[in-house]
């Protein structure tokens, strides 16, 4: 998403009255100097909905949303905050630069997204000639309604070997961006073809209602070519960050509080049209942290809801540890052999899969049904691992030990072997982690963190936000930052959550939009410093030279802050030692290096080649 220059946002901001603004989607009632409705953010009787003219804010006081006219068109329309800006500039008639007028570096990625929609266009408007009859007609056998083939963005990528290219190009688009973007295939002989051929078309949104991939699925049952055929991961489309549907049905989940889980594109399609708006699809991969981190910001309970076969539940018990580990209530819906949800729907009904929903059941009973019978049995143990194995994934430890008690009594399995298991595979679990950490950060010089200072504490709190905010808003430096610090070396609890993220992201090769990033905290203060960060503090391209400079500025404060205080600490234990009159002399070796340390300590130490 392209920056909008500083002085076109404020224009936008004068001219974007907020109670204007907001009349037009919530009716508001004068009262006093303030107005007041009911709010648009959650469901409520009695008017909590606040809007304040004198400050031009809105304020929620049952729901606590609350934030300027831009937030407001972002939560209330779903849109990243560039996105707002445009919205209200049209409202009051500013021009804003199209993204290919802005300059910088984002201008490959906005080519990107723009290619992807010319696509999405085009294979739409093949999809509803013609030479879509072939695709109408199989979506017609399926039952599939055009309300939801509209919906959807449904299209269709002519049999043909050059369609979009030559149509792209009629449009003024380059060869070379539409095959950035995934679209075309390169000839080993040099020019390009169609990477989708005579297929139905699936487009892939992003969190900001944007295409950013396809899927494509054969219409015939010609077993010589795959039933898919998927967009490669490009700039703007990482699979692995990627839940299909849940753009639209993310407000549904956090409504419904629960999500379910589906395999296939043509599950959420018919799921969503028959009401069960919470679906989103894995897409036939395994699922990733991501992803779970994802869903875990819109609701804390997951059903999982994957085709009746062997591969879908393998691919269900996968899954389902990575949603555990997050912290995601997890249960298993369960359908009739051989069906997937959406032929279960067509054959059942709706109120029959409502009533798998609400009877699916909690992970670990659906992990444990069988044990009993296999007793003695070869799948015993298999299942007994599978079991041990989710255990091992609670992060929270008073669960945990309720969930080892209750079915070792249950399931008749000696408690204290259970909770050796679970202890083995945790600490396999850490080290593992911390192997892969030490790998990814070979050569970093990590600093130990003092134990429990509190004037650590308050000196390095401004300094970790200095570094995450530095991430935040340019993304390079991530890896620089990472490879003088762990996680575990940020101090403050928010600021080492929003780091974890911006370094699992980074390792996955993964780059957002700093105002996507808002989308995966579902704790409140870390998510609250990113908003403010992405939301407030706007930044435009072309200053991020310094943005090393700072992050190395900040890390030898850190550094420095962390020798002082073991300084400090070695001298009180020093003297503490002298006074009991035992021997001080190691302490004192240590306090000597540690000062000689921070003589030579100096902010170049960091500088960047
Ligand atoms: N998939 C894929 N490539 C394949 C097969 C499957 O990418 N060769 C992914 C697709 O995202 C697909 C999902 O895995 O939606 C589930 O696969 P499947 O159940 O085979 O497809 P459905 O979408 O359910 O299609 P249909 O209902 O037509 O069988
Ligand atoms: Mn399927």
């Amino acid at each position: 998403m392209a920056f909008i220059p500083e002085h076109l946002v404020e224009e936008v901001r004068q001219a974007s009255e907020i109670v204007d603004v907001v009349s037009e989607y919530v009716t508001l009632k004068k009262r006093g100097q303030n107005y007041f409705g009911l709010c648009p953010f959650h469901a409520e009787k009695t008017g909590s909905f606040s809007v304040h003219p004198d400050k031009q804010i809105f304020h929620c006081f049952g729901c606590g949303a609350g934030g300027n006219v831009f937030t407001f068109i972002m939560k209330e329309t779903g849109v990243s905050f560039p996105e707002a800006v445009r919205i209200l500039a049209k409202r009051a008639g500013i021009a804003i630069p199209e993204p290919d007028e802005l300059d910088g570096g984002s201008q490959e990625r906005e080519a990107l997204f723009y290619a992807c929609e010319l696509a999405a266009d085009f294979f739409v408007q093949r999809l509803w000639s013609p030479e879509g009859e072939k695709a109408r007609a199989y979506l017609e056998q399926r039952e599939f309604r055009e309300k939801d083939i509209r919906d959807f963005g449904l299209g269709y990528a002519p049999a043909e070997w050059s369609a979009l290219h030559d149509y792209a190009l009629s449009k003024g688009m380059k060869a070379d961006v539409l095959q950035k973007a995934g679209l075309l295939n390169k000839r080993d002989s040099g020019g390009f073809y169609d990477r989708f051929r005579d297929r139905l078309m699936f487009p892939i949104y992003n969190l900001s209602g944007k295409v950013i991939a396809f899927g494509g699925r054969k219409l015939n049952g010609d077993d010589s070519v795959p039933k898919y055929v998927n967009s490669p991961e490009t700039d703007i489309y990482h699979k692995s960050n990627v839940l299909y549907g849940l753009f639209q049905a993310r407000d549904h989940i956090r409504d419904a509080k629960v999500a379910v889980f589906v395999e296939g594109y043509t599950d959420v399609m018919r799921l969503v049209s028959e009401g069960f708006r919470n679906t989103v699809a894995t897409s036939g991969t395994a699922l990733t942290e991501l992803q779970a981190r994802l869903i875990r910001r819109y609701t804390d309970r997951v059903v999982m809801l994957y085709d009746s076969d062997t591969a879908g539940a393998a691919a269900t018990m996968r899954g389902a540890d990575v949603l555990v580990e997050q912290g995601v209530d997890v249960r298993v819906g369960e359908l009739e052999e051989g069906e997937d949800p959406d032929s279960f729907l067509r054959k059942y009904g709706a109120d029959a899969l409502q009533q798998r929903l609400a009877y699916a059941l909690p992970l670990l009973d659906y992990k444990t049904r069988s044990l009993p019978h296999l007793r003695g049995k070869e799948a015993y143990a298999e299942k007994l691992h599978s079991l041990i194995a989710t255990l091992s994934r609670i992060q929270d430890g008073v669960e945990r030990q309720e969930k080892i008690h209750f079915y070792a009594e249950k399931m008749k399995i000696d408690e204290e072997m259970l909770w050796d298991e679970v202890r083995r595979l945790r600490k396999l679990q850490r080290s593992r982690r911390a192997g892969e950490q030490r790998r990814r950060d070979a050569g970093a010089t990590s600093i130990m963190l003092p134990a429990g200072k509190s004037s650590y504490a308050d000196k390095s709190r401004v300094v970790e936000e200095e570094l995450v905010r530095i991430m935040i808003q340019n993304h390079e430096t991530v890896a620089f930052i990472r490879s003088f610090m762990q996680v575990t070396d940020f101090y403050h609890d928010s600021y080492r959550m929003i780091a974890s993220l911006l370094y699992e992201l980074d390792e996955n090769n993964v780059r957002l939009e700093p105002e996507d990033l808002i989308h995966y905290f579902a704790d409140q203060e870390a998510g609250e410093f990113v908003s403010k960060v992405v939301l407030h503090e706007p930044r435009f391209e072309g200053i991020t030279q310094d943005d090393y400079r700072r992050a190395a500025d900040c890390l030898a404060k850190l550094q420095r802050l962390m020798l002082e205080t073991r300084i400090d600490e070695l001298r009180e234990q020093i003297r503490d030692r002298e006074k009991s009159g035992g021997d001080s002399s190691e302490l004192a070796t240590e306090l000597y290096e540690l000062t000689m340390q921070r003589k030579q300590i100096k902010a170049e130490n960091f500088i960047v080649e």
